[in-house]
C-alpha cells in the first residue's frame, strides 16, 4: 500500500509517500519547505505569517514530492507539465493528513488540500493525530534492503514513547499499534520550549535546541547546576519553566555574557534536562515492564540525549531496546504522518475531516 502524507501543523509544509511493508515501512519521497529562516528573523512563529507562506509552498511541495524521479512514470519537462505528477497521483492508494494539534490556519492548508485530493481522485482520507505521527517516524525505513534485518530494526510492544517537541513532553505507554496510554505530560513549558526559550535569553535564533546542543559540547558542566523539576516524584509529569526562570536570574547575575559563560550554560540547561527526561522515562519503563523506547519530536534528534539513554540503559542493565527516528525525521515531516496512517487505517469520509487545533491524546 502507499500513502502521501501531509503534514502542515505549524511553519513546515511537507509532503511524503511511503509504502507500507507489514511491520515497518519504506520511505520513497520526503519534501519539506520550511518557513524558519522567516521566523528566525521574528523570534519565533507568527501564525499568520506562517499559513500564509504554507499556502505559497503546498503545491510546489506536492508537485515535487510527486515527481520523485525514482516514482515517476514520465519524467516533467517543466514546473508546468503535470502528467508525471497525474499518473503518480493514481498510483497512491490513500492520504493521510495531520488534522491537530497545531496552528489553526495552518492545519487548514494541509486538510483542505488533502480533502481536496481525495475527493478529487476518489482515495481514501485518514485524519492523523500530529503527536501519533511524531512516534510513527520510529517505524520508517529508507530502504526495504536493511541489514541486520528489519525485524531486529522494528520496536516491540508494550512500549514506552516519549514525545520531546516544541509544543509537548509526553510520556505513553502503547500496548500495541494505536493503543497508547497517556502516562503524564508537561505541566507548562515543553522540552523544545525551554530550549527555544533559554536559547532566546542567550541570543540565538528559533529554534534553539540545536545551537545549544553545539554550545553544550564546549561548556563547562561544573561551573553552574540548574534545578531538575519533578524529577523525585513518582508521578509521569514534567516541569521546565523553573529551569527557564533559574536560567534567567543567572544570566542577569553574571557581569560578562561572554562566550565561555554562554557555552557553560548551555551545558548546564541541557544536563538539567536531559537529566529528568532520561531517569523519569527510564523509571516508568521498569514501571510498566515494556521491551522498547520509543523517542521522537524534535528534541530527540538531541545526540547527547540518544547516547545518555542508551548509556543509562546499560548501565542499569535494563532489557529495554532504544529506537530513535533517523535525525530528519524527528522534526515534522510527513513520513510520519503517512506512517501512523498505514498502521492505523481508518478512513474517514472527507466531509467529516476538520482540523482540530487542540486535539490531545
Ligand atoms: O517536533 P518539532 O519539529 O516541532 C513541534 O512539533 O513542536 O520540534 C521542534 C523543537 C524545537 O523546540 C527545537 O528547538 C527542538 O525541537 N530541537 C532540538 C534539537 N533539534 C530540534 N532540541 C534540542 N536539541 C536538538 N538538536
Ligand atoms: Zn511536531
Amino acid at each position: 500500500m502507499t500513502i502521501l502524507g501531509i503534514e502542515t501543523s505549524c511553519d513546515e509544509t511537507a509532503v511524503a509517500i511511503i509504502e507500507g511493508k507489514k511491520d515497518y515501512v519504506e520511505l520513497k519521497t520526503n519534501v519539506l519547505a520550511t518557513s524558519l529562516a522567516l521566523h528566525a528573523k521574528t523570534g519565533g512563529i507568527i501564525p499568520e505569517q506562517a499559513a500564509r507562506e504554507q499556502l505559497k509552498y503546498i503545491l510546489p511541495t506536492l508537485k515535487k514530492a510527486l515527481d520523485t524521479p525514482s516514482i515517476l512514470k514520465t519524467h516533467a519537462r517543466d514546473t508546468h507539465d503535470t502528467r508525471g505528477t497525474l499518473d503518480t497521483l493514481k498510483n497512491i492508494d490513500a492520504i493521510a493528513v495531520t488534522y491537530g494539534p497545531g496552528l489553526i490556519g495552518s492545519l487548514l492548508v494541509g486538510v483542505e488540500t488533502a480533502k481536496t485530493l481525495a475527493y478529487a481522485l476518489n482515495k481514501p482520507i485518514i485524519p492523523v493525530n500530529h503527536m501519533v505521527g511524531h512516534i510513527y517516524a520510529n517505524f520508517i525505513h529508507e530502504n526495504s534492503k536493511l541489514v541486520p534485518s528489519p525485524q531486529s530494526l522494528i520496536p516491540n510492544f508494550p512500549a514506552l514513547a516519549l514525545v520531546v517537541s516544541g509544543g509537548h513532553t509526553d510520556l505513553l505507554l502503547m500496548k500495541k499499534h494505536g493503543d497508547f496510554k497517556l502516562l503524564g505530560g508537561t505541566r507548562d513549558d515543553a522540552a523544545g520550549e525551554a530550549f527555544d526559550k533559554i536559547g532566546r535569553m542567550l541570543g540565538f535564533a528559533y529554534p534553539a535546541g540545536p545551537e545549544i546542543e553545539r554550545r553544550a559540547k564546549l561548556g563547562d558542566p561544573k561551573r553552574f547546576r540548574f534545578p531538575r523539576p519533578l524529577l523525585s516524584d513518582k508521578n509521569h509529569e514534567f516541569s521546565f519553566s523553573g529551569l527557564k526562570t533559574a536560567v534567567l536570574r543567572e544570566v542577569q547575575t553574571v557581569k560578562q555574557l561572554n562566550t565561555e559563560t554562554v557555552n557553560d550554560i548551555c551545558r548546564a540547561t541541557q544536563d538539567a534536562i536531559i537529566d529528568v527526561l532520561v531517569k523519569k522515562t527510564l523509571r516508568a519503563a521498569n514501571e510498566y515492564h515494556v521491551t522498547s523506547i520509543l523517542l521522537s519530536g524534535g528534541v530527540a534528534a538531541n545526540q547527547t540525549l540518544r547516547d545518555t539513554f542508551q548509556q543509562k540503559i546499560t548501565d542499569q542493565k535494563l532489557n529495554v531496546k532504544l529506537f530513535a527516528p533517523a535525525k530528519n525525521l524527528c522534526t515534522d515531516n510527513a513520513a510520519m504522518i503517512a506512517s501512523a496512517a498505514y498502521f492505523n487505517f481508518e478512513p474517514k469520509p472527507w466531509s467529516e475531516i476538520t482540523a482540530d487545533p487542540e486535539l490531545y491524546f
